[in-house]
């Protein structure tokens, strides 16, 4: 897939690429589309609302351990394989944003007593077909990120 370009949640122009990193070599922001036995693996915020885990990359962090740790902190979850599947670029009103989406297989849920910021894991068997237009999900599930992310996971890994 070459690159798309659509409006987000707040109509700031996104640019998103299944290419190898062409918005940054080093971004600093990391979502993954995570996978646990036979449901999508997402984490409640308190305030933005349910989402795919997923942050920034710290000092001396790789982007690929930075979605790792993420996935933990806010989820429990235990990363056995993870994979690149695009990055996407952002311009917001105050600073552009470069994030690597992944998608990720969990071997294992630990429960935690803390999940980082988060309400920790929440499992589902299906994605809503109107998330768009649900108040519990988080803005960034309302774009054009996470059906294109999915096409691109729907044909890597589940597909025939
Ligand atoms: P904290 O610094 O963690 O408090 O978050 P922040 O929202 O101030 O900063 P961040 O760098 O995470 O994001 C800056 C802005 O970029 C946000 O306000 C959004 O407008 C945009 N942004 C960040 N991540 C995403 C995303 O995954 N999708 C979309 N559409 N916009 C995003």
């Amino acid at each position: 897939m070459k690159e798309e370009t659509f409006q987000d949640y707040y109509y700031n122009q996104v640019c998103f690429s299944t290419r190898d990193h062409p918005y940054s070599k080093d971004p600093k922001h990391v979502w993954v589309i995570s996978r646990y036995k036979d449901s999508w693996l997402l984490t409640k915020h308190p305030s933005r609302g349910v989402e795919f885990p997923g942050g920034k990359v710290e000092n001396g962090e790789h982007p690929d351990e930075a979605a790792v740790r993420e996935v933990y902190e806010e989820t429990g979850g235990v990363v056995e394989h993870l994979y690149y599947i695009g990055q996407y670029k952002v311009a917001g009103k105050a600073e552009t944003v470069v994030k690597n989406v992944y998608y990720a297989e969990v071997a294992t849920l630990e429960k935690k007593s803390s999940y980082h910021e988060t309400e920790g894991p929440k499992l589902l068997t299906e994605l809503p077909s109107s998330i768009r237009k649900n108040k519990k999900y988080s803005f960034i599930m309302k774009d054009n990120v996470l059906p294109l992310s999915m096409k691109e996971i729907y044909i890597r890994f589940f597909a025939g």
